[in-house]
């Protein structure tokens, strides 16, 4: 019984794998930015997550009413389940830990039958220094997770929809898409294994437990996280991801992708040659590439995954294959008082925001579902104003399909 579930449920992520599709040009480059919305001050999505947000104090309660009214207001067809645990900590008091799940599954789905993409970030903020605000850490990136939901929300509604009516759809492997907002990964004192990301320990026990009826294609909630793709400390300019896992560098490089391709149609605006850019007669630099690591040797390389502890150290323990997106170097407001919106670098953080929500619509399929032109903002350039090639000083090749 065992081993049968288990390669069928191998099988399906292969064939799913497989089947990743780049998006077109244009759908690529019509992912609206956030602009307004991540105005730090008072943009709809990003200003209310820059308050300070303690695990266990009402500060924290805010922001989770932000996500739920957020969602319920914009975006209701994600389904909210809570995640709630109530631990002891070394404040020597029990504090209570909430995490959001918002998902959306296509409708004929079955529970136990489908796999989900998560994207996570952490929403609380550190007790120390006091008024600290953690902006890169992680208020931008919960942000960077909502405009990547809502930019996908209607192609997915569309794609599910004419699945459903023609009847064409995997009936043992359907493919979601989920956020989990986490809490408690701060410690309260300094960080060790039993002080630090307690909503990430709690729900990955809590999935592991959640058994699937028999006959599922996947045994338990943890089976169903086809990619745990982390964000954090993000929002600082010029940042460097390196691809820390062999398991997941096939995803790196189908992000990285997603990024060069948007540099290259010079959408993104901490490029240099972004029309505001040039406007303001910047000079021809080397264009810095986020996710630039795209030339590891599976086998052979050095690999700092595990080097960083996170929130995903209870998955991958659990066998979840984990994308972290997280500065090698981390940015210098890291954990000071400087973590605040003023820091953020706002080019970076929207770059980011439109860098996720095209690699989820790659991997949720959505290309012929996509909007094919955008709204905003208005100053981009068309798509047939992108680059020729090699005018670019890129610090890597895009990567080959069979490099991936
Ligand atoms: C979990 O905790 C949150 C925050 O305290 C609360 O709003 C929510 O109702 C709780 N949900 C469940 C299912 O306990
Ligand atoms: C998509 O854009 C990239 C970057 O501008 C370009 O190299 C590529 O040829 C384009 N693909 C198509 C199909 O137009
Ligand atoms: C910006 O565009 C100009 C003109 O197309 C080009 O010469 C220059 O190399 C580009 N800069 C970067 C950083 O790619």
């Amino acid at each position: 019984m065992l081993p049968s579930l288990l390669s069928l449920s191998l099988l399906s992520v292969l064939s799913f794998v497989s089947a990743y599709k780049e998006l077109s040009n244009s759908s690529l480059s019509a992912i609206p930015f956030p602009a307004q919305d991540f105005d730090i001050n008072n943009g709809a999505i990003m200003a209310p997550i820059l308050q300070v947000r303690v695990a266990g104090t009402p500060g924290i309660e805010k922001v989770r009413h932000h996500f739920v009214n957020y969602f319920a207001q914009h975006l209701p067809k994600w389904e909210l389940t809570w995640e709630n645990s109530t631990q002891p900590t070394i404040l020597g008091k029990e504090v209570d830990f909430a995490n959001l799940i918002f998902r959306r599954d296509p409708p004929w789905v079955k529970p136990g039958h489908v796999e989900r993409l998560a994207l996570v970030a952490h929403y609380d903020s550190k007790m120390e220094p006091d008024g600290f605000i953690g902006a890169i850490d992680s208020a931008a990136p919960c942000a960077m997770m909502i405009h990547a939901a809502r930019s996908i929300d209607e192609a997915l509604t569309k794609k599910w929809d004419e699945q459903q009516k023609s009847g064409k759809y995997d009936h043992l492997t359907a493919h979601g898409i989920e956020l989990y907002f986490l809490d408690g990964e701060e410690a309260f004192k300094s960080w060790t294994h039993t002080d630090s990301i307690y909503g990430a320990r709690s729900l990955a026990q809590t999935l592991e437990r959640s058994v699937n009826p028999a006959m599922s294609t996947y045994r338990n909630g943890l089976e169903q996280i086809s990619l745990f793709l982390l964000l954090d400390l993000l929002g600082a300019s010029v940042p460097t991801i390196p691809s820390y896992f062999p398991t997941t560098h096939w995803a790196y490089m189908h992000m990285s992708n997603v990024e060069k391709r948007l540099r290259t149609m010079r959408r993104l605006k901490s490029s240099p040659n972004h029309s505001n850019n040039r406007a303001k007669g910047m000079r021809k630099v080397k264009e810095p590439m986020f996710m630039s690591d795209t030339k590891k040797d599976t086998h052979n390389a050095y690999w700092m995954g595990g080097q960083i502890e996170d929130d995903h150290i209870p998955f991958i323990q659990r066998g979840v294959p984990v994308l972290h997106i997280i500065p090698g170097a981390f940015p210098s407001v890291w954990h000071t008082i400087l973590d605040d919106g003023q820091h953020l670098d706002n080019p970076t953080t929207e770059d980011w925001a439109v860098i996720v929500a095209g690699f989820s619509a790659e991997w949720m399929e959505l290309e012929g579902y996509m909007p094919k032109q955008a709204a905003q903002p208005r100053s981009t350039p068309k798509v047939e104003d992108s680059l020729e090639e090699n005018e670019w000083e890129l610090d890597n090749e895009l990567p080959q399909h069979d490099e991936l």
